[in-house]
């Protein structure tokens, strides 16, 4: 073919791919993309950053910071990052569910209580718990929605009113059918345990049920030990399918062993069947503070070992095609606290720092606030990286507007960002908007 041909039918074909292109274009109405609302929680922290007030003050998102208002990483994670530094000498995929090693230590923390929980021990050694690294919590949430979308008939999930601002959009966003139960009653600023007991039981059958394990998001209140065994008979009688929602372990108390008494007694019904199967959705965002390490998991506990079988090779097959495999720094991470003689124990010890701050900001906090025209005693209640205010969008909008404090418009006050030099400005700011 001569040179001018050659030119002329390159020509063409790059007018056709053009007018393909266009064509394509033209069905994609890009000047039809609405403008989508900023995020109830992240948006916050992007609204603060543009602030100019050196007096701002962020209580947007649930992430800790220490008494100087810094970012913290854990020494003991900072001593596992050193000593995976000196051993570390490949960076290889880990398998799409993440390594057994990990999976194995989740278990074993979490159902096991590293030895102290037999019933926990029992559905290991019956092969009855299929565990998965995931994308930190946001992501295993997914994947069990994923998970549930293609194998639960009951596109019905019941969560709490109200509930953590993804829940909705996660649940949503993997197709199934969200609708709230009572939980909290902002009038009386408590739990509304007779209301959410006739919802739940009012409820379909066989709905999937979210549930928080511990330090409740947003409201930081948590059922006690026999409302929870009231709720679980519930459950068991309604034959729902619980699912665990566990962010803020070791939050509550200080120590992680101590926050999961709905796990514990999970796990024995689980080993009684009288609820044969269940799931937990865990991170270690908050506590080993691996936020953008997106380390966390899905555990999903069957009837019996063949079930796990055949769960956890559709969990892989869930999982490969959205992205491929976990992240391999944060597990590597966890697998080494939990291996090095004395690291866990120290991470132990840090985690109960964090949560000692924060109980003491909590009661500086409630120390300063006016109680003349209102009560505060809620927030003594609360418990976790949250306070429920109670306040009203409207008085949270005078805070961001008139004294750069930005939270969340349903008054939840992630109080990580209170320290020793704001929490006076802070609450004569609340004193300000509270007043008749
Ligand atoms: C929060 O509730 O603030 C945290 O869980 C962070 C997030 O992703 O929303």
């Amino acid at each position: 073919m001569y040179k001018s041909q050659l030119i002329k039918q390159t020509q063409k074909q790059y007018i056709q791919s053009t007018r393909f292109l266009s064509s394509t274009c033209q069905l994609l109405k890009w000047n039809e993309i609405p403008l989508a609302p900023p995020d109830k929680i992240l948006g916050i922290t992007e609204a603060y950053i543009n602030d100019s007030n050196s007096k701002k003050i962020n209580l947007g998102v649930g992430a800790y910071r220490d008494n100087q208002g810094k970012p913290i990483i854990f020494p003991s994670v900072k001593r596992a990052e050193e000593i995976l530094l000196q051993k570390e000498n490949e960076k290889e995929y880990t398998p799409i569910i993440g390594s057994k090693k990990f999976q194995n230590i989740v278990k074993n923390f979490i159902f096991n209580n590293s030895g102290k929980d037999a019933n926990g021990e029992q559905l290991i050694k019956d092969n009855r718990i299929v565990t998965s690294q995931t994308i930190s919590g946001t992501g295993s949430l997914r994947v069990i929605a994923d998970f549930l979308n293609r194998f639960y008939s009951n596109k019905k999930i019941l969560v709490p009113k109200p509930t953590w601002a993804n829940h909705v959009a996660v649940f949503k966003d993997a197709g199934l059918d969200p609708e709230f139960y009572n939980y909290y009653e902002t009038s009386i600023n408590d739990l509304d345990f007779e209301n959410l007991k006739k919802s739940l039981i009012n409820a379909p059958n066989e709905s999937v049920v979210l549930l928080h394990a511990c330090c409740h998001n947003p409201t930081g209140m948590d059922l006690t030990s026999e409302q929870w065994d009231e709720v679980l008979q519930i459950i068991q009688d309604k034959k729902f399918f619980p699912l665990v929602d566990m962010a803020y372990q070791g939050f509550a108390s200080g120590k992680p062993y101590e926050d999961i008494y709905l796990i514990r007694k999970l796990t024995k019904k689980a080993n009684e069947n009288e609820i044969p199967t269940f799931a937990l959705c865990q991170s270690f965002a908050k506590n080993m503070g691996l936020y953008g390490e997106r380390t966390g998991s899905i555990s999903i506990i069957t009837a019996n070992s063949n079930d796990s079988k055949a769960v956890e090779s559709q969990l892989k097959k869930l999982i490969r095609p959205i992205y491929s495999s976990p992240p391999i720094h944060g597990s590597k991470i966890v697998e080494i606290i939990f291996e090095e003689p004395g690291l866990k124990d120290q991470w132990l010890n840090d985690l109960n720092k964090v949560v000692g701050r924060l109980n003491t900001v909590r009661s500086k906090l409630y120390e300063k606030l006016d109680k003349s025209n209102y009560n505060w005693d809620h927030l003594l209640k609360q418990r976790g990286m949250f306070v429920y205010t109670g306040l009203t969008p409207e008085q949270v909008i005078r805070l961001r507007n008139e004294f750069s404090v930005y939270a969340t418009e349903d008054g939840r006050f992630s109080i990580s960002g209170i320290n020793d030099n704001n929490v006076e400005y802070l609450a004569n700011a609340i004193n300000e908007v509270i007043k008749k």
